[in-house]
């Protein structure tokens, strides 16, 4: 039986020497970056494409050599389960994504599923018997690139996303969520529904500069901002650029421009530490002898306090209709999606933080401004996170990059997080 727990953290020392094999890990991100490579070195590897498909295949291809009993469900999501010694207790979850926004990282998500693999490979050749069961959770979709929304697979699990919805998304080529989901194999037949867990843990690279700037190993993040996302539709009238006085002109792409501008200066109105973004912009018809006829563009607001990025989003309508007004354009807004600041459980924040001590490593408390699939995790559970820098705080770009160093400092960090929770025998911090 493990040694004494380390004091209010319940982490437990029994095996307090034990640490993952930094060059293996290494090794399978390397394996999962040639899955998607783009020329710049980074990653091009969009939820539910045939890279998408060879990744998965090669995730579920290991967590068979481990032994692991694989599953998929009715959103993809593919589950690998170590048993425990009371193998009926509720589970402790890790992981996180395989997919990647275009012309993406090599880290973002897939450290998350990785570093997971690595705490089982390393429990399974330490032969360490754990009380609960440890799922590994491979979450489709998370980045919502392809198909709006984000975290979309986590978020059907979590009962806050509907099934049938989800599975009627469409791409901008119009094929459907669920349609290319049963094309690469992988629509399984587990209902995609949550089950009871004691913890989940995500290893994730911090995609923001904070952890270099301050010189720190682990972000400790205590929850994440909300995520609203909308789509703004413009309706102008096309015509023929040189016989088309300027006077009386409803130029959809002018009209998005005065729109995009005010989203920008957004956050300097509100304050309270927002954001808002135009991440896609599209004109029709697109042609430069052409007075664009039409425009949609997104807007992606974010912010810890929920009713303050609701009060903006008011205020940006208002805006949106007097500008759509002035060049004499129809706008029609979709309010496309919305997922609350979630906080992660005080119990497993304070663990990842005693952890990282122990292990020697730096900490820095924080909140997490990219959204996760432990923010959905966190609204029917105890979730928790670990962050490990980016360089040049860059994401979502070929540049991404995490030192080998410090993806084993949060493997690492993971491990005895998911140790400490997978040898309580009662509820504690978890949720059963
Ligand atoms: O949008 C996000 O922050 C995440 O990458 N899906
Ligand atoms: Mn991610
Ligand atoms: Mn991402």
């Amino acid at each position: 039986m493990p040694a004494a727990h380390w004091e209010g953290t319940g982490v437990d020392e029994g095996h307090d020497e034990l640490r993952v094999d930094g060059g293996r890990l290494r090794r399978s991100l390397e394996a999962m970056a040639e899955i998607g490579a783009t020329p710049g070195g980074g990653m091009h590897r969009l939820a539910l494409s045939d890279d998408d498909r060879r990744a998965r295949d090669l995730l579920v291809a290991w967590l068979e050599e481990l032994g692991t009993r694989v599953e998929v469900d009715e959103m993809g999501n593919i589950f690998g389960r170590r048993p425990g010694r009371d193998d009926g207790l509720p589970p402790v979850m890790t992981g996180s994504h395989l997919d990647t926004q275009p012309r993406g990282g090599r880290f973002d998500g897939v450290l998350g599923v990785m570093g997971a693999l690595e705490v089982l490979r390393t429990l399974h050749e330490r032969d360490v018997v754990t009380e609960r069961p440890i799922v590994l959770v491979d979450w489709t979709n998370e980045e919502g690139s392809r198909f709006a929304p984000a975290m979309m697979a986590s978020g059907v699990w979590a009962g806050a996303l509907d099934r049938d919805w989800a599975w009627a998304r469409t791409d901008a080529d119009g094929f459907r969520f669920g349609d290319e989901l049963a094309r690469i194999g992988y629509r399984g037949p587990v209902p995609c529904a949550r089950r009871p867990f004691h913890a989940y843990y995500e290893l994730h690279i911090e995609q923001g500069p904070r952890l270099e700037r301050e010189g720190r190993a682990i972000g400790v993040p205590r929850g994440i901002v909300c995520l609203h996302w909308y789509d703004v539709y413009i309706e102008g009238t096309a015509n023929q650029v040189g016989t088309t006085p300027m006077e009386g002109r409803n130029d959809a792409l002018v009209t998005a421009a005065e729109m995009v501008l005010e989203v920008r200066d957004l956050p300097a109105r509100m304050g309270g530490g927002m954001v808002a973004t135009v991440g896609e912009l599209y004109t029709h018809p697109n042609s430069r002898n052409v007075v664009p006829g039409a425009a949609h563009f997104t807007v992606d607001i974010r912010s810890w306090d929920d009713e303050l990025a609701l009060g903006a989003w008011d205020l940006l309508q208002a805006e949106f209709r007097a500008i759509a007004a002035r060049h004499g354009c129809g706008v029609r807004i979709e309010e496309t999606w919305r997922v609350r600041h979630n906080e992660f459980a005080p119990e497993l924040v304070a663990r990842v933080r005693h952890a990282a001590g122990r292990l020697g490593y730096s900490t820095l408390d924080m909140e997490s401004g990219a959204g996760h699939d432990a923010s959905y995790m966190a609204t029917v559970g105890p979730a928790a996170m670990v962050f490990v820098p980016s360089i040049g705080g860059r994401s979502h770009v070929e540049v991404e990059e995490t030192s080998w160093e410090d993806c084993e400092a949060g493997a690492n960090v993971l491990l005895q997080c998911v140790l400490a929770s997978a040898h309580e025998r009662d509820a504690g911090a978890g949720a059963g």
